[in-house]
């Protein structure tokens, strides 16, 4: 039975007061299952709540949604990874689509967003994919190929083995399209093959590959049931208690 990860990414919404909410409601009924974790991705200002109510529970962990390069310093506005862990993050966000294209995030960003998460002992979830005139001009697999190497450009065999990845088609992020069980298992396999020869070697075959992309409680089973997918991001279908039980429980 494979293992999977169900993370949740809830962007510019849930006030630190929705986020005690939704985790009361969650808690009370979800059951532990030893096939799965659950990662919550809140804003910075909400992840104490998130924090204080998994108390570090190994199924269920707490991340941001993005982290600047540099330890410390005179950057107004920004958070660094060392400030995430110290107040509890074990995750980080690295790449999602709308840092790269709203924020002009660019693959060397992401390369020194994985290096500063992995100094300060949090684990980055690389995200890529690809954008519609991308897919439709037959790119995807190199597009998603390329910036995952330079996510992970200068590390060590042995520091791959412990990422997270997801493929997010930039055309299926909160639009209500999904890539299909087909699309979704040609990138996943070209991932892991880059995993492989980034150096994760045998090893790589653990990390865990995710889906993002309007993902829902009606598409989840059927992109789970994939083998190369072994978990999935979510965002919009996240932000409701009732709908995320529902996903992860899938
Ligand atoms: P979505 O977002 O589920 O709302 O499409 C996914 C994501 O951006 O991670």
């Amino acid at each position: 039975m494979k293992s999977l990860v169900f993370a949740a990414n809830w962007k510019m919404n849930q006030a630190p007061a929705d986020a005690a909410l939704f985790m009361r409601i969650f808690l009370g009924q979800y059951t532990r299952q030893n096939d799965r974790r659950v990662l919550f991705f809140p804003p910075a200002v909400s992840l104490h709540a998130v924090v204080d109510a998994i108390h570090d529970r190994a199924d269920l962990q707490a991340g941001v949604q993005n982290i600047h390069w540099e330890d410390s310093g005179a950057f107004t506005g920004e958070l660094s990874a060392g400030l995430a862990r110290g107040a509890g993050a074990r995750f980080v966000l690295v790449g999602h689509s709308e840092r790269r294209h709203l924020f002009g995030e660019t693959e060397a960003d992401t390369a020194k967003k994985v290096a500063a998460a992995l100094r300060a002992g949090l684990t980055p979830l690389i995200c890529v994919g690809e954008t519609l005139p991308q897919r439709e001009a037959g790119e995807t697999l190199g597009v998603i190929r390329r910036q995952l190497r330079a996510a992970l450009d200068g590390q060590d065999a042995g520091v791959v083995a412990s990422v997270l990845v997801a493929y997010e088609p930039v055309w299926a992020i909160g639009t209500g399209r999904t890539a299909t069980p087909q699309d979704a298992k040609e990138a996943h396999a070209a991932l892991k093959l880059e995993l492989r020869e980034l150096g994760g070697g045998e090893r790589s075959g653990a990390i865990p590959v995710l889906y993002g992309g309007s993902v829902n409680r009606s598409n989840v089973a059927g992109l789970l049931a994939v083998d190369e997918v072994d978990g999935v991001l979510v965002g919009g279908a996240s932000l409701d208690a009732e709908q995320w039980l529902a996903i992860v429980r899938s």
